[in-house]
């Protein structure tokens, strides 16, 4: 399965809703997103999917689905990057905070940039989104991209997003998707691999660093999301639940598209989303978004 994502707002050519034939001059057949509601008529309907269709994702806005082997690369919508070739897993982070227009985001790892162009998107480019990137390459990859993608909110910066200064206080929602083991996009010869469990205590131990930063540097962050294309849990949820065991008096987990089927796998991460080839028809994925708790003073 592929999935892509409008870049609808930001080059204002494209949007579903106003022209559902647009994609590959309209020899692509819209397929009805109503049966899709459940995971069995998802799947059902992804099987059923042949050259030239496509139908609009029932759960993440702005995606749409079409069968393994369509070929975008002769299509200027493509090329020109109206549309983006992601895998629908990756898109979930940024439907998790759903940042308004005028908001003040962070995406705090970001190149190559598909998900800030998908913030930017959701910000209609209107906002402001920061971009860290530590990689000089990447960096310069970043920028391109954005440019590209008709991004204008962004404040692209190449450091360190845990020694780097920002306006604190003034960052709404932090997306943080930072390196891990890469372990839900390997490919099937890489199964017989030794897990490195050295490596994975020393991303882990990162990965959490980066998080405490948040909730304690951020004063007024009201979402975060936290997300890895790892299987393992030791990137998943045994950082998720050091960071409820230091921070559940300030944050809590949000229970996000509750009709998901793969969850977290312990008990107190089960608001957490998990993806993969086999559940989801994605790539491995994890996903966990929190919240502040907004605390009410009764007098
Ligand atoms: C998983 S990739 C991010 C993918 C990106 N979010 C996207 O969807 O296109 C993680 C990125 O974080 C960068 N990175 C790692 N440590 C960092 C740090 N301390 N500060 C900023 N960027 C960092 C890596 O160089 C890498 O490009």
């Amino acid at each position: 399965m592929i999935t892509i994502n409008i870049n609808c707002e930001l080059n204002k050519v494209l949007h579903y809703r106003c022209s559902k034939d647009f994609i590959l001059n309209k020899h692509v057949i819209l397929i009805s997103s109503i049966s899709l509601k459940n995971s069995a008529g998802f799947r059902k309907s992804v099987k059923r999917l042949s050259n030239l269709k496509y139908f609009i994702d029932p759960e993440v806005e702005h995606v749409l689905v079409f069968a393994t082997g369509t070929k975008f690369f002769d299509y200027d919508i493509y090329l020109n990057r109206h549309i983006l070739l992601m895998d629908k897993a990756s898109c979930l982070p940024c439907l998790a905070l759903s940042p308004p227009p005028g908001s003040t985001v962070l995406d705090a790892c970001a190149a190559p940039g598909n998900k800030t162009i998908c913030l930017a998107n959701y910000l209609k480019n209107k906002g402001v989104l920061y971009a860290i990137e530590l990689n000089r390459r990447r960096f310069k990859e970043l920028n391109a991209n954005l440019k590209s993608a008709g991004v204008k909110c962004a404040h692209t910066l190449n450091d360190d997003f845990l020694t780097v200064a920002l306006p604190f206080d003034e960052i709404d929602y932090v997306l943080l998707d930072p390196s891990c083991s890469g372990s839900g996009i390997r490919n099937r010869a890489d199964d017989t691999k030794v897990i490195d469990e050295e490596r994975l205590e020393r991303l882990s131990a990162l990965q959490t660093r980066m998080i405490t930063h948040v909730m304690t540097k951020f004063s007024k962050v009201k979402r975060v999301t936290y997300s890895t294309c790892s299987i393992y849990s030791q990137e998943n949820e045994q950082v998720v639940e050091t960071i409820l065991d230091q921070f559940s008096d300030t944050f809590q987990l949000v229970d996000f598209l509750p009709e998901w089927p793969s969850r977290g796998q312990t008990e107190r991460t089960r608001a957490c989303l998990r993806a993969s080839p086999d559940d989801t028809l994605t790539n491995g994925f994890f996903v966990a978004c929190f919240e502040r708790i907004i605390k009410i003073d009764i007098q």
